[in-house]
């Protein structure tokens, strides 16, 4: 075994995720970091004492690092660094509530990696999404193929959930994909998903899938509402870390991800949730699927709507 995977961020998403990559067992080293001194290091030891019961040998290391960057010579010689840093929603707010205050948070964080973990391939998954994805890009100044933000697998998972419920059937029956932002302009591709490999609108009325579709772009709003503190964490981070996994293993998987789109779809230089096939160089390539033309309308107002966030993030 050999690779190293970095997590920022020990809260309910970052430790969640380096135990789901530890337990994977694929790499040697999973570091956790967070600004909370000893936080870190006491899931680490936790997590490190289930290894004989859970069957792991992965090393989890915890770290306190501050904002001025002590600490993350730890990170050193990561293959992946996924960053979790900042504020989740409370109640009521939406995720672009978030963006001045993660703006801070994620910039920081992402000079900071630059600085320590230069060969990495980072997974974004902080809050506005789609908005810190383009400023760890920028503050990083990586190739846009290492960085990516995680948020269809996440849509995805939630979408299939929701049909595989209402139609009583195993998830692994399901498949179902949404594409766009992370937020307001999702948009779930109905035209793709399928049920036993059979339509969608064989087993469901219009006025089901929009309900559905409807619920899902909610999906992580209505798990807020419901804990009161804090946002979901473990379906967030089943979908990083199987993100993280396709990196380590070179596997090639095509997942939704938040990717540089620059051409495709006849959209232009904004990152976007695509499918994308996933590699040790991070996004290997974009990969077009066939929309409707009021799928395809959607992804491109989308792409208008974040491009214009994006725009004003390299400012904060
Ligand atoms: C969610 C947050 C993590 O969708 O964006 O649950």
């Amino acid at each position: 075994m050999a690779g190293k995977v970095t997590v920022v961020g020990a809260g309910f998403y970052g430790s969640t995720t380096a135990q789901r990559i530890a337990e994977y067992n694929i790499v040697d080293t999973v570091v956790l970091t967070d600004i909370l001194e000893g936080k870190p290091e006491g899931l680490a030891l936790d997590l490190n004492q289930s290894r004989s019961i859970e069957g792991f040998e992965t090393k989890v290391i915890g770290q306190t690092t501050t904002i001025d960057g002590q600490g993350y010579e730890a990170i050193a010689g990561s293959d992946v660094v996924v960053i979790t840093a900042g504020l989740p929603r409370k109640p009521g707010m939406s995720r672009m509530d978030l963006i001045e205050t993660n703006a801070k948070i994620v910039r920081g964080v992402a000079e900071n990696v630059a600085k320590h973990a230069p060969d990495a391939v980072i997974i974004v998954v902080s809050n506005p999404l789609d908005e810190m994805t383009a400023l760890t890009q920028i503050a990083t100044q990586f190739p846009k193929n290492r960085v990516m933000g995680q948020a269809g697998m996440l849509d995805t998972a939630r979408f299939t959930h929701f049909v595989a419920e209402e139609l009583n059937v195993p998830v692994a029956s399901v498949k179902t994909l949404t594409l766009g932002s992370h937020g307001d302009t999702m948009v779930p591709v109905p035209s793709r998903c399928t049920v036993d490999g059979k339509p969608l609108s064989d087993f469901l009325s219009a006025e089901k899938i929009e309900e559905l579709v409807v619920r899902t772009r909610n999906g992580g709003a209505e798990v807020v509402a419901l804990l009161k503190t804090g946002s979901a964490y473990y379906a967030p981070s089943a979908a990083a870390a199987r993100m993280a996994k396709a990196v380590i293993e070179d596997s090639g998987a095509v997942m939704p991800v938040c990717a540089w789109v620059d051409g495709e779809y006849g959209i232009e230089g904004v990152y976007l949730g695509v499918e994308a096939e996933i590699g040790k160089v991070g996004i290997r390539r974009v990969v077009e699927t066939d929309l409707t033309a009021s799928e395809l309308e959607s992804l491109k107002a989308a792409a208008v709507a974040v491009r214009e966030k994006q725009a004003d993030v390299k400012d904060l």
